[in-house]
């Protein structure tokens, strides 16, 4: 039986180029700044992003919280969308980690100046301080939707009102980016950190970047280390985070018509809404809270989706995804769904 999973842009596999070039990569030890392919990564991404420095780190959760404790002090209060990775899907690393609370503002991921500004605790001592705002982009909650520009640049001035300082998850930047049209220079502009992941969309692996000011980094270095990130030969990974930054942005739009072709096919079937995408997640939400009973009908006939609620199932589309894919993933959906095999 052909499989199709849907699960994650997480499940791709290293391609053989990328695979090529891990295997001819030139390194040394990143902990002594001696791994060359690393600094090399570093510099492209401070380039891209707009930003004077960059760091490679494990993971999207390492850069989230590496951006978190470095802007923030233990007692203050992090704003954050609904549903934000850096406060639900985290393992409570802010407040472990950092010693912060997360306040929630908005809906389905999205938030706007005013709701930043009704946010802020006032500064009396015995209110939490509000110290820093996290975006996602693209956001989860709301199915892999691109925040808007203008939203972003009214939420930046707020944030500089209330001397806050700005943080952009943008584990799914590039995916924002080739949907808007607008560059990921553009995007990252008005924030003082940002960090990006290559392990979703674009193929790697491993690995992130957490990107800012160089002092911002310069400290960022020293958690990592402290926090057990420190890695030695690691160019054989940025090799292949370099070969994706130049080989897998411009074909992010593939996944992305595959996802609305998928949406598109599910369209109009009693008891499940389904919504065209932006990018490359699609939510299929049901009347009822049969999820979890539907995902395990559909993995054994081959297409795997991820529960997100009990009434709400994900598919999100990747580089391991054909056309093919989708047609045979939504010819099931489909049956499943119309001749009612639940
Ligand atoms: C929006 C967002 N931010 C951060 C992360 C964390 O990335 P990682 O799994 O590399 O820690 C994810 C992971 O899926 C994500 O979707």
């Amino acid at each position: 039986m052909r499989e199709v999973d849907l699960r994650s842009d997480t499940l791709t596999r290293p391609t053989l180029e990328m695979r090529q070039a891990m295997a001819s990569a030139d390194v040394g030890d990143d902990v002594f700044g001696e791994d060359p392919t690393v600094r090399m990564l570093e510099e492209e991404v401070a380039a891209l992003l707009g930003k004077e420095a960059a760091l490679f780190v494990s993971s999207g959760t390492m850069g989230n919280q590496l951006a978190i404790r470095c802007q923030t002090e233990p007692g203050d209060e992090v704003i954050v969308g609904e549903g934000a990775h850096v406060a639900w899907y985290e393992s409570g690393a802010g407040p472990a980690l950092s010693g912060v609370q997360f306040q929630t503002v908005g809906r389905g991921g999205l938030f706007g100046a005013r709701d930043v500004e009704e946010a802020c605790k006032p500064r009396a001592y015995w209110c939490p301080r509000t110290s820093l705002v996290c975006v996602e982009n693209t956001h989860n909650r709301g199915g892999g939707r691109v925040f808007p520009q203008v939203e972003i640049e009214s939420i930046a001035r707020a944030a500089k009102k209330e001397q806050l300082a700005l943080h952009l998850d943008g584990a799914r930047l590039w995916n924002a980016s080739v949907a808007s049209g607008t560059s990921v220079l553009d995007m990252a502009a008005w924030f003082d950190t940002v960090s990006v992941c290559f392990s979703k969309g674009l193929g790697a692996p491993v690995g992130s970047a957490l990107v800012g000011s160089s002092d911002l980094i310069q400290r960022a270095r020293r958690l990592r280390k402290m926090w057990g990130g420190g890695m030695r030969q690691v160019g054989i990974l940025a090799a292949c985070a370099r070969y994706a930054l130049a080989h897998h942005v411009a074909r992010l739009s593939d996944d992305h018509a595959n996802a609305k072709d998928f949406a598109g096919a599910l369209l109009g079937i009693t008891g499940v809404k389904v919504t065209l995408p932006e990018t490359n997640i699609v939510h299929l939400e049901f009347d009822a809270p049969c999820a979890l009973e539907m995902a395990e009908m559909l993995a054994k006939l081959g297409v795997r989706l991820s529960v997100t609620d009990p009434n709400r199932l994900r598919a999100v589309t990747h580089l391991g995804i054909t056309r093919d894919d989708i047609g045979v993933a939504t010819g099931t959906i489909r049956r499943v769904l119309l001749e009612g095999l639940r």
